[in-house]
């Protein structure tokens, strides 16, 4: 095999999946054999990583011990759900289908094969794909092309657009699933997502991935840089918030248009002291008037000024538009959206040749001064300028910067009582001289 220590552009646009989509695994079509199948001990369920191997083949254990996705189904009978399911009348949550399809690799009865379960949660295959035709082939690598595997339902996780859309699927949702305001007000957590730091989530608590990307990996599947990874995710999540607003989930053929898609805090928060701030990309919009969730959004808007500045700009006139069409109609925010995302298609294709090797530094530039112009005056666009932050303090490496993080963090643990001149000035410390790491890279 050859080495990919220096990622072409076409092994680039490859690996990030610039090319073919493929179908998610909950509507791949293919039988889901259950995780009982991938977890035998010579398979993928060694107790202990294996020596001479290219994967850990303790995936299963690391799933049920490290990874919250194993008890997914398990928390639809918790105390919280119960009382979610009594106040929305579904009957048990473990039955509804509005919850399994988030929770569960909820999959029609004709393709769970003989040891599937749903009680197993977000199993294997809600990720890799139903197995029926690649359970006896894949772990060929060295015969197995990664279009034979693609072609047999495979999914591509190693891809990180591929990744992004399948995870945003259930910690954004689409169309077809999706975390309503009516779920929120009954009690579900607000959906946060961002796809560097979920897929790095892991390591805070001391826990593990199931899969680790060392020479080996790099070797067979290419590598992708934080940086990469999370513009990737950042520009997926905010095409997809564009589409759901610009489609019937969002119009909603009632009254309010879906709440959901709003920023939560532009409603919930304290009456009893003013906390409204003009913001410069809401075009001149007064108090009163609640706000579409935008903090990936403003995220793009950065990370297109630093790889492509026409973009940028276009993407603040359209934020602009977007905010003062809210007050219009619900056609007029549709309308806009749909302008909006046009440019969003082409960051993302800009993004595919742009490359972000090496500017770390700049992107972390460019979200200082984002946030000097005001736009972190609102938690949610806060809270994704902070794990876009940690995610290039980490990446960068320079110890005195990484100090700060915790405090950082600490400015932003309850979202009903941010204080956005606390944030701002915490993130600012970042940019102190005596901070400032010496290689500057561009
Ligand atoms: C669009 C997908 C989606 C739908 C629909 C959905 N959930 Fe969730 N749910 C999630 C995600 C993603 C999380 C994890 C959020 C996080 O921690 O970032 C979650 C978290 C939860 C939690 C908290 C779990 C914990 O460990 O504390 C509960 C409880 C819950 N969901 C119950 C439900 C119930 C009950 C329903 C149906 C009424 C439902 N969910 C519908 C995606 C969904
Ligand atoms: C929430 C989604 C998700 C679930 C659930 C999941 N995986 Fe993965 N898996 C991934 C991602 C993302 C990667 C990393 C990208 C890649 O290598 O494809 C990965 C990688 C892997 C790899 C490749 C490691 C390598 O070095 O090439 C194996 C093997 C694997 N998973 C097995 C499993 C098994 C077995 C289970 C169930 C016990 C499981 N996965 C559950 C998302 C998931
Ligand atoms: C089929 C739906 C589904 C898919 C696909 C999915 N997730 Fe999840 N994820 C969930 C649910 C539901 C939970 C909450 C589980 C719980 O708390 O018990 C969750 C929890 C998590 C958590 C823990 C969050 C916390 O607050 O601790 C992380 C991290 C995470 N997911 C990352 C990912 C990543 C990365 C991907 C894509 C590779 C992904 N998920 C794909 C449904 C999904
Ligand atoms: C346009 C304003 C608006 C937005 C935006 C909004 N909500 Fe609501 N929310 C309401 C109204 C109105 C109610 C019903 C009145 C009530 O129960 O407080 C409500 C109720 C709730 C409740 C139940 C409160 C209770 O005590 O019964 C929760 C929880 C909630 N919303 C969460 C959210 C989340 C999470 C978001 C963001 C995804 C969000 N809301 C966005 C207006 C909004």
């Amino acid at each position: 095999m050859s080495k990919m220590n220096r990622t072409s552009l076409a092994v680039l646009a490859l690996l990030i999946g610039a090319g073919a989509r493929a179908e998610l695994p909950d509507r791949d079509g293919n039988v889901h054999m259950g995780v009982a199948s991938c977890a035998t001990s010579q398979c993928h369920g060694s107790a202990i990583p294996r020596d001479g191997s290219n994967v850990l083949q303790n995936e299963y254990i690391t799933w049920t011990q490290d990874d919250p996705h194993s008890r997914a189904y398990e928390v639809l009978n918790n105390e919280q759900s119960r009382a979610m399911a009594a106040r929305l009348g579904i009957g048990a949550a473990t039955k509804a289908r509005i919850c399994l399809d988030c929770h569960a690799d909820n999959v029609p009865a004709s393709q769970r094969g003989e040891r599937f379960h749903l009680s197993d949660g977000v199993g294997c295959e809600s990720c890799h794909g139903g197995a029926e035709k690649w359970l006896a082939s894949h772990y060929n690598v060295l015969s197995t092309s990664d279009e034979a595997k693609r072609a047999a339902g495979l999914y591509p996780t190693h891809q990180v657009a591929a990744r992004g859309e399948l995870c945003l699927s259930c910690h954004l949702g689409t169309r077809d699933k999706f975390a309503t305001h009516e779920i929120m007000a009954a009690g579900h957590p607000r959906l946060a997502f961002e796809l560097d730091t979920f897929s790095e989530l892991w390591r805070t608590a001391g826990r593990q991935p199931h899969y680790k990307v060392d020479a080996d990996y790099r070797d067979r599947k290419g590598d992708v840089s934080h940086i990469f990874t999370w513009a990737s995710g950042i520009v997926a999540e905010s095409r997809q918030r564009l589409k759901l607003v610009a489609s019937s989930r969002f119009s909603n053929d009632s009254l309010f248009p879906e709440l959901g898609l709003y920023d939560c805090h532009a409603c919930h928060r304290s009456m009893k002291s003013v906390q409204w701030r003009a913001l410069p990309r809401h075009g001149g919009v007064g108090p009163g008037q609640p706000f579409l969730h935008d903090g990936t959004l403003v995220m793009s808007m950065a990370l297109a000024r630093v790889i492509s500045p026409a973009d940028a700009e276009a993407i603040e006139t359209g934020l602009i538009e977007l905010h003062r069409s809210g007050s219009k109609s619900v056609s007029a925010i549709q309308e806009t959206a749909r302008l909006l995302d046009t440019t969003l298609a082409r960051l993302q294709r800009a993004l595919t040749s742009a490359g972000l090797e090496n500017r770390e530094m700049a992107l972390l530039r460019e979200l200082l001064a984002t946030g000097a112009q005001g736009n972190y005056l609102d938690y949610i666009s806060a809270e994704q300028a902070f794990m876009a932050v940690q995610m290039l303090v980490i990446t960068i490496g320079d110890p005195v910067l990484e100090g700060k993080l915790d405090r950082i963090a600490d400015t932003l643990n309850n979202d009903e009582r941010y204080r956005p001149a606390q944030f701002e000035a915490m993130l600012a410390s970042l940019a102190e001289p005596e901070s400032e790491p010496e290689q500057a890279d561009d």
